[in-house]
């Protein structure tokens, strides 16, 4: 079984990915951490962000113990990711990994923003998961927050509706719901509304 979850920044599905994957016994991948790494990469051998050629060798060479950086994480590194992932032949270079991610029996989770539309086009259940951008900012600052990092939710709401902005309006796979995928706005959901929710989309199909 093969569950694919898309949505954008900070819309929850990160959490209900690895929620699904614990409920159900299945390897998670958040393949977001795929394009972080790459613009990791980049910035730690002096690379600028739209040198292509750069992105594209770093991606082709992608270690896997590189996902497990926690710099990873940091604001700057969603939004260094989103324009290097803005790079047909970096997404390109990145597709088999995930797919032989995928296939890996028994299944798997799978959380991006393209998953149910490109990756894996014929996974068993795909979920869009969305919120508004006012209630992913607050989610994010408060994380953020959380992390000691000095920030404003002003900064975080700006960073979130530019990220939306890209990730929507690129040409190579943009951030879209798939036809068959269905729809979870949690913006007014708590995380376990949410994964109940999510459940109950996986047994329908089960
Ligand atoms: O999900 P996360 O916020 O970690 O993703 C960082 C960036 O990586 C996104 O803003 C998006 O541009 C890119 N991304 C993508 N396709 C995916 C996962 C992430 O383009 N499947």
């Amino acid at each position: 079984m093969i569950i694919a979850i898309d949505g954008p920044a900070a819309s929850g599905k990160g959490t209900l990915a690895k929620r699904l994957a614990a409920h159900y016994g299945l390897p998670h991948l958040d393949t977001g951490l795929l394009y972080r790494a790459v613009a990791r990469v980049l910035m730690d051998f002096d690379h600028k962000l739209d040198d292509d050629a750069a992105a594209v060798r770093a991606a082709q060479a992608l270690e896997p113990s590189r996902l497990d950086d926690p710099r990873l994480r940091g604001r700057e590194m969603g939004e260094a990711a989103s324009v290097v992932a803005a790079i047909p032949a970096v997404r390109a270079a990145l597709t088999e990994w995930q797919r032989g991610f995928a296939r890996r029996a028994p299944g798997a989770v799978l959380d991006g923003r393209d998953i149910g539309t490109v990756i894996c086009p014929d996974a068993q259940v795909k979920i869009f998961v969305t919120a508004t951008a006012e209630e992913r900012a607050r989610r994010r600052f408060r994380e953020l927050a959380g992390r000691g990092e000095t920030v404003t939710y002003e900064t975080v709401l700006d960073d979130i509706r530019r990220r939306d902005a890209r990730d929507s309006g690129r040409s190579a796979a943009p951030l879209a719901a798939a036809a068959d995928a269905r729809l979870l706005d949690t913006t007014s959901l708590d995380i376990e509304q949410a994964v109940r929710a999510a459940i109950g989309f996986v047994e329908a199909v089960r």
